[in-house]
Formats: structure tokens, C-alpha cells, sequence
């Protein structure tokens, strides 16, 4: 039987949960791949910390006792923050390593070079779990822009904004209370400024820009503005009017620059995001054959993250030439 070696770069909520779908998906993944995947190494940075996974799998702090794994197929990477994982990303795709990646901080500056390079060296780079979690985003608009042109993009793009703003105005809640809730539920983080502040929204942003154009805006020149400012009483006279305040991220075309924005907007009923609610993260795609279509799921969390990054992993090495190579390493 054929295996597909993998690492693991990061064992925390997603990287537990890539661990957890492969492992509970191991036949399906036979059955489409005619491969066996086995995990053969996971990089976490702190040793002391108790982890529930095979003893045959090397676990380490040290990214060189991975990267030298002589027969290994792909990388899953979801650690934090834009190094290092970026530098082993590169290290990996390099070596002819094809890398899956959750890391939108990362992805966002440096998307285009890893691309490039991966293009270079003929590996392949998935980034799907990077933008709007489970949501197919990614995937849904490379195939659009095979025929379309996309003109413009609205998105929900940050869970915990959207569930602060759906709970301030269904059970009356000031923002600080609300926040207080979405950290109980688990859906904000201890430090939410990266998600509030709109920044969280403002990098899937730039890798949507990046995808749809070929090119993200001035990332000066984007107005970015959280929902912190916002009120009960602002909401709840929206709402007397029939209108719902939304984080909205957007993006369009005009002339030749790009418009970005992240900030506050308040929608009517007609509107695609209106009825988007709670941890849902959301997009609407205008483009110019098929029209307005508009995808919503889970936009974080264990699971829905690692189905998209399992998503990547199906498409790469369903591809003729990648099963060719592997049944190169196995016959060597
Ligand atoms: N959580 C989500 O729902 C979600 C959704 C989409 C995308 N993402 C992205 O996915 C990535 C991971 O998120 P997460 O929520 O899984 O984070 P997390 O729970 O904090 O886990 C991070 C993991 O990375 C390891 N790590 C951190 N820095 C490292 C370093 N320098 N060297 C080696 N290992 C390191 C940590 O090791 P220790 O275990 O030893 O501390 C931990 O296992 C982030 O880039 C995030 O933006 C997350």
C-alpha cells in the first residue's frame, strides 16, 4: 500500500483537529487517495505539555528533525504568527514539500512569494483554512474566476465580531458583556484585539484581495475600524428601523486601484449578510457572469478548520503527477 507521510507544524485547536480528522477518516482517505496517510511527526514549542497521540509519532520542538524526514509528502501548518512559519514553510517547499496552511497572519504578507515559489519548485500550496474557517471560499473562487470576473466582495469574516454584535442586539447586551460571553463560549480568544479590532478580518481580507486581483491594496490605505465603538442603543435603534449593524469586510476594484475596507455597516433586510448570525462567517461574491452568490458556515473552530485543510490535502494529491511521485519514493 502506498503512504503519504505527513508532519504536523502545531498541535493546538487546529492542528489537534487535522490529527483527529485523518486519523477518523483514515479508510475514506484510502478509498480516494489509494493511500494510507500516516503522521509521522508533530512540531509543537513547549515539551512539558501532556499530548494524546501515537507513540510511533515523533513528537518535537525542533522543525530540522522534521524537514529532514527523508521520504516526507506534505506539511500541515498551523502555528501562530508570521515567524516562524514562514520560514519553514519556504524550508519545506524548497526540500519539495507540499505545505497546508491555516496561518492567515503569514499567509496575507507573504501568500504571493510562498506561491511563487512553490510554482518554482512544483510543489503544491493549499491555504483554504486560511480564510472564513470551514467556509469553501478559496476553492469556490478559483473555480468562479476560471469564466468570472469578481467585481466586488462583502464578507462577515470574524465569528467572534459577529456573535458580539448578534448577542448585544438579541439579549440587550453592552458590548463589554457580550465580549464576556463570547470568551465563556470559547468563541474569543483571552486577548480578542486581533478579532474585535477588525485586524483578524483585515488579513483574510488581503489574501482574498491577492486571489481575486492579483494584488492586495496599500495596506496603509485600508480603513480598518473594530466594533468596539459600537452600542446597545445605536443597535437597538437599528434595529427599530428593521436594520442590523454587521462587521463587514469588503473589497472592489475601481479603475485600476483596489478598495478595501473593514469597519461597521449597517445593513437592511435585503442585504446578504443581514441574516448572518452568531459565530457564522459569511461571503457575498459579485461577479460578472454568474451574479451575486453568497457562502456561510463555520468560520473557525477544531473541526470545520481542519475539514478545509483536509479539503487542500484531497485536491493536491489527487492530481496524477503527485500519486506518480509517491509511487516513485515507494519504489526507490
Ligand atoms: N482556531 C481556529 O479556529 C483557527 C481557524 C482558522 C485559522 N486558524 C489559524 O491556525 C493557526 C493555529 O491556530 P490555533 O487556534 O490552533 O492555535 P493554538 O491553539 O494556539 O495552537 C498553536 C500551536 O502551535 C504551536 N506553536 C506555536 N508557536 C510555535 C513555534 N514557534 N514553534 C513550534 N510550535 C509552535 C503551539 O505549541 P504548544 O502546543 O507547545 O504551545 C500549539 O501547538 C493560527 O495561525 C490561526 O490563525 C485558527
Amino acid at each position: 500500500m502506498t503512504v503519504i507521510k505527513a508532519a504536523l507544524l502545531g498541535f493546538g485547536t487546529v492542528g489537534e483537529g487535522v490529527y483527529t480528522a485523518i486519523q477518523t477518516h483514515q479508510s475514506h482517505l484510502k478509498k480516494i487517495l489509494g493511500a494510507e496517510v500516516e503522521i509521522v511527526a508533530i512540531l509543537i514549542r513547549d515539551k512539558n505539555k501532556e499530548r494524546l497521540v501515537d507513540s510511533k509519532i515523533r513528537v518535537t520542538t525542533d522543525f530540522q528533525e522534521i524537514i529532514n524526514i527523508p521520504d516526507l509528502h506534505v506539511i500541515f501548518e498551523a502555528i501562530v504568527g508570521e515567524e516562524p512559519g514562514h520560514t519553514y514553510l519556504q524550508q519545506a517547499i524548497d526540500k519539495g514539500i507540499h505545505v497546508i496552511t491555516a496561518n492567515k497572519v503569514m499567509f496575507s504578507k507573504h501568500g504571493e512569494q510562498l506561491i511563487e515559489r512553490s510554482q518554482k519548485e512544483n510543489v503544491k500550496i493549499g491555504f483554504e483554512a486560511t480564510t472564513a474557517g470551514g467556509v469553501p471560499i478559496i476553492r469556490t473562487i478559483q473555480q468562479l474566476l476560471q469564466v468570472n470576473q469578481i467585481k466586488k466582495i462583502q464578507g462577515i469574516l470574524n465569528g467572534t465580531s459577529n456573535f458580539i454584535l448578534t448577542e448585544m442586539r438579541n439579549r440587550k447586551l453592552c458590548f463589554e458583556d457580550a465580549l464576556e460571553l463570547a470568551q465563556e463560549k470559547g468563541y474569543a480568544e483571552a486577548d480578542p484585539t486581533n478579532d474585535i479590532s477588525g485586524k483578524d478580518a483585515f488579513c483574510k481580507l488581503m489574501i482574498l484581495s491577492q486571489l481575486v486581483f492579483g494584488e492586495q491594496p496599500n495596506w496603509n490605505e485600508v480603513e480598518i475600524e473594530g466594533i468596539t465603538s459600537i452600542t446597545q442603543e445605536q443597535i437597538a435603534e437599528a434595529e427599530k428601523r428593521g436594520q442590523r449593524f454587521k462587521h463587514i469586510a469588503e473589497i472592489t476594484r475601481v479603475g485600476n486601484a483596489i478598495k478595501a475596507s473593514i469597519q461597521p455597516i449597517i445593513v437592511d433586510t435585503d442585504h446578504s449578510l443581514y441574516p448572518i448570525e452568531g459565530v457564522d462567517n459569511a461571503i457575498a461574491i459579485e461577479a460578472s457572469l454568474v451574479g451575486k452568490i453568497t457562502l456561510q458556515g463555520p468560520g473557525a473552530g477544531k473541526l470545520p478548520t481542519a475539514s478545509a485543510m483536509i479539503e487542500d490535502f484531497v485536491y493536491i494529491f489527487q492530481q496524477a503527477p503527485i500519486q506518480e511521485k509517491i509511487l516513485e519514493y515507494q519504489s526507490l
